[in-house]
């Protein structure tokens, strides 16, 4: 999970790769470096982005490379910093992916006197392409490649050569279309601010590009890759004024709800055919994803169980890839913000080796999983830059909500009130947002502990696990989620003055379990920081703060409280001064299982 980026043209290629690799850096972010000119001058450090356009010397060249930097093999060192290079230091490589092989063929090219410096596994493709040029810089790569097991997005740079050379398997690599120059990329945003135009390579690739052509290849064959035209412009993925990435993508919210359900036309024309052939209909459903999606599964397994009234497995991709059935009677879905997470993709893979039709929900075109599945649901949420997901998430759960609707077995009046309450989802979330202060409040006393508990139960609990999961991720301070009833089966013992609990009080049928369970807790002298909605008057009486949140149906209720808990990890993170877009040893698109 790192970003790669490649320049050839007739500008300064330097200042165009460092541009390029600060939108990419929510892909990695310990190390970064470049390659420039026909000399191939590497320069690369253990630093941001940011500093290395400050630290690096002028490289002169209108050709290059570029890489950021997310550790799988070696820690972020300045020598394992990409890009790696042959022996000779003509023939330079950066990479996005793993490469299982590594140390066999590690072993073979020393044997035959190839010296190694760095830790990484990436090392082994320059001194392969070294090993098998011959004068044809497109078959060396290709020749080297069909060694080589594992994923990988690659450029290569090679003194004297005009051109740079792309592959890719199981990793994303784009082109990018400019007029007499000519781009490589690990992911669209990179390279926005150059073209609009993208060419999508897909696996087993090769891709020679050059200032003025773009050729690619596949077994030695030619092949026609269509160009595609980006609708979304650099705008979407800068701050506007926000502070940071996640406030502002926090506040597109409303927006996001309003653009993912607009996409999806009417009930009468279901988003996806969830209906199974044959006459027993839909019977089960299975649905696969990781971290924040895996919560929106969560949620959707509620959703689905509700109002299509047929059982709902949600699991985690990274477990079942390991262990769980399938039939080929279920319908699956997988949810992927990226399109391009390792675990979801390799879990797309096994559902289609085993006869089932996959449904994937993602919010990037021309994703890897985009092109898995045999349906997509597009959510809208545009470009989704800060490591946090929060509006990639909220667009997934409308998303699950208008994939159920047409398949629900419920009255049609509740139906139409569903629609509605859906409709006015973008209003009650601008409620919440508008609730900052009060938030934020609360999230500078959150800020003095190092463990927190969230709390819920039914369709919130999901947003419980998420609410912990964000407070981690960018505030470092240490959180679980848990269903409000399993406190008492072993938690308890950490209750406490030191231990504050978030609990997430709906008005649905948990809500007087969730009173009994918050009178529990105040009694072992937690601080409790309740979510309730307005009017609640029963709950204010327990608890140390509450948060009040817009009447919703209780099956939005996840839409509502998961922004609280957004801004309440924001808030936590900010208040403690963390390093919020971009958390330490995280990247955004989990590209390794
Ligand atoms: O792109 P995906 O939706 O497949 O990503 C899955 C997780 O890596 C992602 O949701 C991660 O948990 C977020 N950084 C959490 O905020």
């Amino acid at each position: 999970m790192c970003g790669i980026v490649g320049y050839i043209g007739e500008r300064q290629a330097q200042s165009i790769l460092l541009n390029c690799l600060h939108r990419l850096e929510y892909r990695g972010y310990d190390s970064c470096g470049i390659a420039v000119g026909s000399d191939v001058e590497v320069y690369k450090d253990v630093v941001r982005v940011k500093v290395l356009e400050k630290t690096s010397p002028s490289l002169t060249g209108v050709i290059g490379i570029g890489h950021t930097r997310w550790a799988t093999h070696g820690e972020p060192s300045q020598v394992n910093a990409h890009p790696h290079c042959d022996c000779t230091g003509k023939i330079a490589v950066v990479h996005n992916g793993v490469i299982n092989n590594f140390q066999k063929l590690r072993q073979q090219l020393t044997s035959e006197g190839h010296n190694f410096i760095s830790e990484t596994d990436t090392e082994v493709i320059p001194h392969l392409i070294e090993k098998y040029y011959d004068g044809d810089l497109e078959k060396a790569v290709e020749t080297a490649l069909r060694e080589v097991d594992g994923s990988y997005a690659i450029i290569v740079l090679m003194a004297g050569e005009p051109k740079l050379v792309a592959a890719r398997k199981d990793s994303p690599l784009i082109i990018g279309v400019g007029d007499r120059e000519n781009f490589i990329a690990s992911d669209v945003p990179a390279i926005l601010n150059y073209t609009s135009r993208v060419i999508y390579l897909e696996d087993d690739d090769i891709g020679v590009v050059t200032t003025e052509s773009i050729k690619v290849r596949r077994d030695g064959a030619e092949v026609n890759r269509k160009e595609h035209k980006i609708l979304w412009s650099v705008k979407d993925a800068q701050k506007a004024g926000y502070e940071h990435f996640m406030l502002k993508e926090i506040h597109e919210q409303p927006k996001v709800i309003r653009d993912t359900i607009s996409g999806y036309v009417s009930m009468a024309e279901p988003i996806a055919d969830l209906a199974l052939l044959g006459d027993a209909g839909l019977e089960d459903m299975l649905i696969l994803a990781c971290g924040t999606s895996y919560h929106a599964a969560l949620i959707g397994k509620y959703i689905i169980e509700e109002l299509i009234r047929i059982p709902v497995r949600a699991e985690l991709a990274s477990e079942f890839n390991y262990w769980g059935q399938t039939s080929a009677r279920s319908r699956t879905i997988v949810i992927t913000q990226s399109g391009e997470t390792a675990d979801a993709l390799k879990a797309m893979k096994r559902l289609k080796g085993e006869g089932c039709r996959v449904v994937a929900i993602t919010n990037v075109v021309g994703s890897t999983a985009s092109r898995i599945a045999d349906q997509i649901v597009y959510t809208r949420a545009g470009p989704e830059i800060s490591v946090a997901a929060t509006k990639s998430f909220i667009a997934q759960l409308m998303a699950l909500y208008w994939l159920t609707l047409p398949y629900s077995k419920i009255d049609i009046r509740r139906l139409d009130s569903l629609v509605t309450g859906l409709r006015q989802l973008p209003s009650k979330v601008q409620q919440v947002l508008d609730n900052e202060a009060v938030i934020s409040e609360c999230a500078k006393q959150l800020s003095k502990y190092q463990d927190v508990f969230f709390i819920s139960r039914g369709i919130n609990f999901p947003v419980a696990l998420e609410g912990a999961l964000k407070l981690k991720e960018i505030s470092y301070i240490h959180a679980e989620g848990y269903a409000a009833g399993e406190l008492k089966h072993g938690p308890f013992a950490l209750l406490g003055s030191d231990t504050p609990v978030v609990a997430i009080v709906a008005q649905d049928n948990t809500y007087e379990a969730m009173l009994t369970n918050i009178k529990e807790i105040k009694a072992r002298r937690s601080p409790v920081i309740a979510v309730v909605e307005e009017g609640d008057e029963e709950v204010g009486e327990l608890v140390d703060s509450v948060i009040s949140v817009p009447q919703v149906d209780a099956i939005f209720s996840p839409v509502i409280n998961t922004v609280v808990m957004q801004l309440l990890a924001y808030y936590t993170a900010k208040q403690r001064g963390c390093p919020i877009d971009f958390p330490r040893n995280l990247a955004k698109s989990v590209t390794v299982e």
